[in-house]
């Protein structure tokens, strides 16, 4: 009798176990597609002033050199200084933050990530997506909230760009659990920028953040395929080798 109970017992709990992941699961919105472009020069170049207008008073970027930028986006050290390096003043400085980790901590109650290797773990289509979904939300301290992660500390900084949007959620309920599922966004107030224009600017930014988290992405390809042509040649040289070698023998 003990044993019914107790397996029962366990088969509830496992239950609820199960419902509260699948309700998770159910939260979670589909990315959208960052379609960016990695040897768009550019696009990467757009997207560094947009980082370091926009995100580097909060966010810093510490494995990377102003230095390899330049090298990379083609930018002259005097491009970078004008327009790039507010917080550095040597182009082999990496990005770093004025601001302090204790400050950051009293703002947001969480400090800032450093975005270097971001877009690594969390991948461009998070990113881009991110970057879209924040709407105005009432019951939350900055007064904004966002579809991908659900009650952000981070405001929403670009709102002179895209303005401010309103999230409409679908309720459903399934056996006495109301499921709230993201449906779509209404716009609310407009920002200087239209919506594909908006797009434009948050796929430069991913763009740039998907080159810090690999700096050398371009070279290695690059040296992929010299390999490649390497190994082309090597085998035809060995090809004519063997042909030469066992002319005799046969
Ligand atoms: C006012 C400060 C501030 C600015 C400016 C800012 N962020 Fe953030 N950001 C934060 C904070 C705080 C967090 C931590 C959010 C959390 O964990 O809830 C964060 C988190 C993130 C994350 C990680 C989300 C995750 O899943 O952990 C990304 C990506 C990000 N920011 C990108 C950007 C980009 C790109 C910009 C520039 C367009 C930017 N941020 C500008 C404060 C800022």
């Amino acid at each position: 009798m003990l044993r019914r109970e107790l397996t029962r017992g366990l088969a509830a709990a496992g239950l609820v176990l199960f419902c509260a992941s699948g309700f998770a699961a159910g939260a979670k919105v589909e990315l959208e597609s960052a379609d960016i472009d990695p040897g768009n020069v550019n696009s990467l170049q757009r997207g560094a002033g947009n980082f370091m207008n926009y995100c580097s008073g909060c966010h810093s970027a510490q494995y990377v050199r102003y230095s390899t930028i330049g090298k990379h986006l083609e930018l002259s050290d005097e491009d970078m200084i004008e327009n790039l390096m507010f917080n550095a003043e040597k182009t082999f400085e990496t990005i770093n933050i004025n601001m302090q980790a204790e400050s950051a901590e009293r703002w947001f109650g969480v400090q800032p990530p450093d975005l270097s290797l971001l877009a690594r773990s969390r991948g461009a289509d998070y990113i881009y997506s991110f970057l879209k979904g924040f709407y105005v939300d009432p019951d939350h301290p900055n007064g904004t909230n966002n579809t991908v992660l659900a009650g952000t500390a981070m405001p929403h900084v670009l709102w002179e760009k895209q303005g401010f949007q309103r999230a409409v959620f679908t309720e459903e309920t399934i056996d006495g659990v109301t499921r709230s599922t993201f449906d779509r966004f209404e716009p609310y107030i407009p920002g200087e920028l239209d919506a594909e224009a908006y797009d434009e600017f948050v796929r430069d930014t991913t763009n740039f953040l998907v080159y810090i988290a690999e700096p050398i992405r371009s070279e290695r390809i690059q040296l992929g395929i010299w390999v490649m042509i390497y190994l082309l040649i090597f085998f035809i040289v060995a090809l004519m080798l063997k042909k030469e070698i066992w002319k005799d023998v046969k």
